[in-house]
Order: structure tokens, then sequence, then C-alpha cells
């Protein structure tokens, strides 16, 4: 009995240990299926992907394999090295892919700000190219000619769609667009990238939705059914000006980030966000206009005026709700920020639908006490007649 524990014991710890080095097979353990050896691995921040490499300081030749472990058979993998910084535009890039009929094409190419991912010649010699897809990893194999200033420079990486035959356009969500940083062949020493682009991308995303979203739809609630109840007195008016006004200033901000995004970003192309973006613009400045060129409520021209300034603004709501699901689209944050944003929606409709209900309510009742209050005094009338 106690031999059968002590043994089973033993299996339990063999077990253990067995599953150890596939544990660690994610980076300096990993085996390569012709056994290439490389002295240095670095597991990267993002996609899963490690880059191994060994170096020959005596002629500054990097052998080098590109891993994305769990790729789609589907995708296409890219890591290159860009001397000019933590971007896309400018990378030497080696690429690779699997063909319909299972072949696998590596090559290399030169990105440019239009990445139209062809194939052409890198700023260095690449002797050697090289990929295999095995076991649901993704490998690119090559040895790079580097000059000195390249043994210390910026790294990219990505991954996208192959669409009959031929790398189609990345993702947008935050790990492609966090797949940068630096990697120094001699120390071994890679660090992630600064981001910064992600960054502006959320502060854009966040200062519209709550802005042209969020506030300018609930201004628009306020001046509709709050102007009902005659206890609020002018109080919606000032309310719903605050409202549309900061909205309105918080809006421009955000548009703002949205054209230096464009700017900074050549050859990435969101033609129809922008221009709704810009259309938005122009109608939520033609408010504020409207706002300064307001006739008085008497005037007779003020019914037109009325007319102009609710069909802009009702355009102006339905157009930022299709934008900001555009620009969702573009972002493709977590599933969440979708979820709470289509919510707040939801909820305001809600709002709007039962304060609509009561407007009615208290309009036909105020009718109805005024017909009768009517009716009463043409019955005196009457009587006083007879
Ligand atoms: C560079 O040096 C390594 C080791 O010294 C050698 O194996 C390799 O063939 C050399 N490569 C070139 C392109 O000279
Ligand atoms: C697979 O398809 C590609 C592109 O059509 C072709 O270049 C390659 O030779 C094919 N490979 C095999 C093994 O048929
Ligand atoms: C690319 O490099 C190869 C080898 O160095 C050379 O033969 C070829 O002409 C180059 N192609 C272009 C377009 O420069």
């Amino acid at each position: 009995m106690g031999r059968t524990i002590q043994i089973l014991l033993l299996s339990c710890v063999l077990g253990i240990f067995s599953c150890v080095p596939s544990l660690a097979q994610d980076c300096a353990s990993y085996s390569f299926s012709k056994n290439q050896v490389y002295t240095t691995c670095a597991s990267l921040p993002v996609l899963s992907s490690f880059l191994h490499w060994t170096l020959h300081p005596s002629n500054n030749t990097v052998d080098v394999a590109f891993r994305r472990s769990g790729s789609a058979a589907s995708n296409w993998i890219a890591w290159g090295l860009n001397p000019s910084g933590q971007r896309m535009a400018g990378t030497q890039a080696l690429i690779a892919y699997r063909f319909s009929n299972g072949s696998v094409r590596a090559y290399t190419s030169s990105i440019t700000a239009s990445p139209t991912m062809l194939q052409s010649n890198l700023s260095f010699e690449v002797p050697s190219l090289t990929a295999e897809y095995t076991n649901g990893d993704m490998i690119i194999h090559a040895t790079l000619q580097l000059n000195s200033n390249l043994l210390s420079t910026n790294q990219v990486w990505q991954e996208g769609p192959v669409t009959s035959d031929n790398p189609g356009q990345h993702a947008m969500a935050s790990a492609n667009m966090q797949a940068v940083g630096s990697i120094n062949f001699q120390s071994g020493a890679t660090t992630a990238g600064s981001n910064s682009r992600a960054k502006k991308r959320n502060v854009h995303g966040v200062l519209n939705a709550v802005s042209w979203g969020i506030l300018m739809p609930l201004g628009i609630i306020i001046a509709r059914y709050l102007k009902v109840f005659k206890s609020a007195g002018p109080a919606w008016f000032y309310l719903h000006v605050g409202c549309q006004i900061s909205a309105y200033a918080i809006g421009v901000a955000g548009w703002g980030t949205g054209l230096k995004l464009g700017s900074d970003s050549p050859g990435v192309k969101y033609d129809k966000h922008r221009n709704l973006g810009i259309t938005l613009f122009c109608l939520a400045t033609l408010q504020v206009f409207a706002l300064l060129l307001r006739p008085k409520p008497e005037n007779k021209y003020r019914m037109y005026w009325n007319f102009y300034h609710w069909s802009i603004g009702y355009s102006t709501i339905i157009l930022s709700i299709i934008n900001i699901y555009e620009g969702f689209d573009i972002l493709n944050p977590e599933k969440k920020w979708k979820r709470a944003y289509t919510g707040v929606l939801i909820f305001l409709a809600a709002v709007a639908a039962v304060l609509e209900a009561t407007t009615w309510m208290i309009v036909l009742n105020r009718k109805k006490t005024e017909d009768s209050h009517l009716k009463h005094v043409n019955g005196n009338n009457s009587r006083q007649a007879v």
C-alpha cells in the first residue's frame, strides 16, 4: 500500500517535471522543427509573438526566427526593423503567409506610407529567408546582413488576414497598434513601444463619444421635455444651452484629435468616418450661430427658425451616432465599450419615451381643463343671455 502511494507520488512529480519544459517552451527552450538553435529569445508583448536570434559579431550577420504561436492558418505574419521610428512606415519587413494550396511564401518588403506589402528589396541584404507553418505556429527564418547602426534599433511586427492568396489590411485593435518596440541584438534587450498613438486614439474616442454621443442627445431631451413643465421656467433654456455649448467645446477638441490622427497616419484612410466628422463639425457650428441669430419667440419668423434649428439638431444626433459606431469599428476596442455606449443610448431613448408620454398626458390634460373652463364660461354667458 505504502509502496503504491510512493509510486503514485513519484509519477506525479515526474509528470510535473515533464510539464515544465512545455511551459517554458514559449521562449528559450522552444524546439524548432529542423533543430535550429538560437542563442537569444525575446517574448514580444503582444500578438503571441517571439523573436529568436543569434548574432555573429565577426560579420554583423544575425540569424533570426520570428514566431507567431497559435497563428490562424489563414493569416499573414510580418516582422521587421525600422530605424526611422516605432511605426509601420519605413519598416524593413519579412513577410510570410500560406497559399490556399498549403505552400508557404516568405518574402521581403520595404514598407512605405501606403502599405502595399508588395515584394521589394530591403535596405540591407537578406541572404536567406524561409518560412514554415507547424503545429499552429507560423515561423519566419532569415539571415540579416546588418550594418552596425541596425544592431540596436526599433522592431515592428504584425499579422493580418490573407484573401485570395494576397495579404490584406490588418486590424486596428489595440494589440495591433502596440506591436512596436526596440531591440538590441548585442545585449539581448527588448522594450515595449511607447505606444502614444494608441493612447491618442482612445482619447479621441472618449471625447467624441461623450460630447456628440451623450451630451448632445441629453441637451435635446432637456429642451424638448423640460419646456412643458411651466414651473421649470426658463431654466430649461439655460440647461439646454449650457449642455450643448459644453458638448460643442468637447466635441471640437475630439474632432481636432481626429484630424491630428489622420494627418499622422498617411496611407491609412477612413474616408467615411472623416467626412462624417467634418459634416458634423459644420452642422454643430451652424447650431451655435443659430443660437446667436435666434428671433424673439413672438417674431413671425420664429417658426422657420425653430424648424431649421430642430432639423439640424436631429440630423446632427443621428449622424453622430452613426459616426460613433463607425469609430468603434475602426478603433475596435474591447466589446464592453461598444456595449456600454449602446446601453447609454438605450437608456436615453427609454427616458425620452417616458417623457414623451408624460408630455402628451400633460398637454392633453391642460387642453381638457382649458376646454371645460371655456364651456363653463360659455354656459354662464348663455344663461345670462336668456
Ligand atoms: C558570418 O559569420 C558566421 C560565424 O562566424 C558564419 O557562420 C557565417 O557564414 C558568416 N556569414 C556571412 C554572410 O559571411
Ligand atoms: C501554390 O500556389 C502558389 C501561388 O498560386 C504557387 O506559386 C506555388 O507554386 C503553389 N505550390 C504548390 C506546391 O503547388
Ligand atoms: C534586389 O536585390 C537583388 C540581389 O541583391 C538584385 O539582384 C536585384 O536587382 C534587386 N532588385 C531591385 C528592384 O533593386
